[in-house]
């Protein structure tokens, strides 16, 4: 994991321990990455001091480091947290040009020691196109290991239904984000269920779905930001935890997840562009789910962020190698 010092990290670390990542039965070993800046490896050398203090069962190793290459060697999963996170007033592609490269060398270094089937998640915004860097500087890791996440934004997206309905979050299934972590990703209310109705049956109030369920998930993270005076932190962790247990698990029939993943031009998305879009996995490998119905909203709206994401990569060209 990159980032080990920071808000998410903290979050992070203790599930991923304790088993919530990857099950009760599977041993870990951690490899942390920081920047090579005294009071960042002082500050990840008291998250591990802490992980000591918890004797968690299955911890096996905990090595900290500044060094990528050190890192990222052997690694099965890498988790990207690692970046600056926005502050008030900001969209997160404003964060592209700063923390873009980080994801070239990390890239790089994970296709030179990471473990032969390594997966990569990218968290630190703008995730898409820090996914895509991170994809083209990593030129011999197949392309369908790398992930970026809007697990965050579905899990919003479900209580926000779910509250509206008057229904626990437990009755919203199949929850869905397209296009870019940003605000103009795409809520879906079409083809989600609340208590196996359609959205549109369960909430008799369209113009709220179209209205104030779209704008209040397109913009919960700048709502984070505006009532704690930092980005989100656990809910990210908890989305994280969430995302890679559900890669790793064959999906059930008839569900999906949100991910961030290459586009095969799926549902309109350009070739190439690292969108969200409904996944299942058999375990391993992933799948965009096929021919799920989109109205004009949803299409129209998804166009707009498919743009978004081809302008940020416009602004990255030289990042792509
Ligand atoms: P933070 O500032 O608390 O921590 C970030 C940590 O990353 C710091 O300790 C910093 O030293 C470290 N870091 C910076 N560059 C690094 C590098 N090159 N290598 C290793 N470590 C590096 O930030 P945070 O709240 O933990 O958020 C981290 C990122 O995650 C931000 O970009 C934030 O916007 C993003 N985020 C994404 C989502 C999502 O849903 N995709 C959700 C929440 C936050
Ligand atoms: C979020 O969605 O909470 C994160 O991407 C942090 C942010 O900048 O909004």
């Amino acid at each position: 994991m990159t980032g080990a010092a920071g808000q998410i990290g903290y979050s992070l670390l203790f599930r991923i321990a304790s088993g919530h990542m990857f099950g009760p039965d599977q041993p870990v070993a951690l490899n942390l990455i920081e920047i090579p800046v005294e009071a960042a490896m002082k500050a990840m050398g008291g998250v591990a001091m802490e992980l000591d203090d918890c004797a968690f069962p299955l911890l096996r190793d905990v090595v900290l480091t500044d060094d990528p290459a050190t890192g990222f060697s052997g690694a099965n999963w890498a988790l990207l947290v690692g970046s600056k996170p926005r502050s008030k007033g900001m969209e997160r592609g404003d964060l592209i040009r700063e923390n873009g490269p980080i994801f070239t060398g990390q890239g790089r270094a994970i296709n030179d020691n990471a473990a032969d089937d390594v997966r990569v998640v990218v968290v630190g915004n703008p995730c898409n196109t820090n996914c895509l860097i991170a994809m083209h500087s990593a030129k011999d890791v197949p392309d369908e290991r790398f992930t970026a996440m809007t697990r965050l934004d579905q899990n919003r997206a479900q209580a926000q239904l779910a509250a509206k309905a008057g229904v626990h979050s437990s009755e919203v299934q199949n929850s869905l984000i397209w296009g870019n972590h940003s605000a103009t990703q795409v809520p879906d209310f079409q083809n989600p269920t609340i208590g196996g109705r359609p959205v549109r049956e369960a909430i008799e109030d369209h113009a709220w779905l179209e209205g104030e369920f779209v704008q209040t998930v397109q913009t919960r993270g700048a709502a984070i930001i505006g009532a704690r005076g930092l980005s989100s932190a656990a809910s990210a962790a908890n989305a994280l935890v969430d995302h890679v247990r559900d890669l790793r698990t064959p999906t059930p029939a008839g569900r999906w997840n949100s991910v961030c993943l290459k586009s095969d031009g799926s549902y309109g998305v350009p070739d190439g562009l690292i969108s969200s879009f409904p996944v299942t996995s058999d375990g391993s490998s992933l799948s965009i789910v096929p021919d799920l119905p989109l109205d004009a909203f949803h299409t129209e709206k998804l166009a707009t962020s498919a743009e978004e994401l081809q302008t940020e990569k416009d602004l990255v060209t030289d990042l792509l190698g």
